[in-house]
């Protein structure tokens, strides 16, 4: 064997070996993401302390999204509201109500509410809600309609592929910026017409290359 395969060239083999097989899960890794809906989170619905209901408090009367979550459009981060926001109305409406109790004591003791966290990105992913609402890209686009929710539900997978698969065609998610907390809203023509027009006007531009969200 030490004949056929003298020590020099079997190291040759072994190193074209490896090359091959990297670039092969390269090619498969880039497979994965790109095409693979990795959906690990997609359908999280966990059940928060306290039941509050967005159907009824963003749906059926009509609160604004910013009116709670008024950090969205400014900062990176979408902080949910702090309980002195509940307590504007909960301080007369349903003042009693048992299922408000958790609220009245962490109004009481200033401790923060534990909601669990349902959106997550891995911290090696830059993400800005503020650059998307200014660009025209709705709540819904990527939260679905959270004004129908009961109890809030991930329903995109929010992995690159999903952020890619936009980025690159980003025209029907594109709307007047002041009409992105509006779920409901219905175009009266063509969106991607509409999306268009926007982008030209704004220069808008997502990031396709890996620093724009990898940073
Ligand atoms: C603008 C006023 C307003 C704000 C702000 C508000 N709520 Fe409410 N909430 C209401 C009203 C009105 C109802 C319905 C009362 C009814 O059913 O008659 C309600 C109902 C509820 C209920 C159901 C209570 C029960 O006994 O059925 C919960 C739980 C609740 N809210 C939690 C919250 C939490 C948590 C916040 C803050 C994140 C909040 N609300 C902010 C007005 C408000
Ligand atoms: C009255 C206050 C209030 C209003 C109005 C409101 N939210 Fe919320 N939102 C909350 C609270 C409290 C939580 C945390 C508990 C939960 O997940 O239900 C939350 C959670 C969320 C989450 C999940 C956060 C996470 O952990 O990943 C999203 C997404 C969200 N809201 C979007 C919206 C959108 C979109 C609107 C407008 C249609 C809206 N919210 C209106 C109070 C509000
Ligand atoms: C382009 C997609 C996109 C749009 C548009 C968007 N979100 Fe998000 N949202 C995300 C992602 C992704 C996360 C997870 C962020 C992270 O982990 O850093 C998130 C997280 C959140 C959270 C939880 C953040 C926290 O700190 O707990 C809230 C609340 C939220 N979004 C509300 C909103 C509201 C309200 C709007 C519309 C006004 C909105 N989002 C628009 C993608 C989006
Ligand atoms: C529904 C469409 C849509 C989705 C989904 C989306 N984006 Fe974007 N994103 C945009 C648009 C449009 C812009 C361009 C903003 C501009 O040029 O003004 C943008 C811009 C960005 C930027 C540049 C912002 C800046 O401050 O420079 C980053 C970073 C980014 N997106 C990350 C993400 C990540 C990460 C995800 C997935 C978790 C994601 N986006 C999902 C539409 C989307
Ligand atoms: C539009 C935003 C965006 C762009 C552009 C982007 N990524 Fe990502 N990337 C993400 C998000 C979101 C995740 C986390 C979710 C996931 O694993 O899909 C991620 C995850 C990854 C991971 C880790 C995957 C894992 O399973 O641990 C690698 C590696 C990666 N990206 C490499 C790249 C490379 C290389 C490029 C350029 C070709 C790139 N990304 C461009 C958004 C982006």
């Amino acid at each position: 064997m030490a004949v056929i395969f003298p020590k020099s060239s079997d190291i040759v083999l072994k190193v074209a070996g490896l090359v091959i097989a990297l670039g092969a899960c390269g090619a498969t890794a880039a497979y994965t993401y790109y095409t693979w809906p990795t959906v690990i989170d997609t359908g999280y619905q966990p059940a928060q302390p306290i039941p509050y209901s967005h159907k009824l408090h963003a749906g059926q009367m009509g609160i604004d999204c910013y009116y709670c979550h008024s950090t969205v459009y400014k900062a990176n981060f979408a902080a949910v509201p702090a309980q002195t926001t509940c307590m504007k109305c909960h301080m007369q409406v349903k003042k009693d109500s048992p299922r408000l109790a958790l609220l009245r004591e962490a109004a009481d003791t200033g401790k923060p509410i534990q909601w669990v966290q349902i959106h997550r990105l891995p911290d090696y992913v830059y993400f800005s809600h503020q650059a998307h609402l200014s660009a025209g890209v709705s709540c819904v686009s990527c939260h679905g309609r959270i004004d129908q929710m009961i109890e809030v539900k991930q329903e995109k997978p929010l992995n690159m592929a999903w952020c890619l698969d936009c980025h690159r065609n980003p025209e029907a998610n594109i709307r007047p910026a002041e009409l992105v907390t509006k779920l409901d809203w219905v175009p009266d023509r063509d969106p991607a017409e509409i999306g268009r027009e926007i982008i030209a006007k704004k220069h808008i531009e997502p990031p396709t290359n890996c620093s724009g969200c990898h940073r």
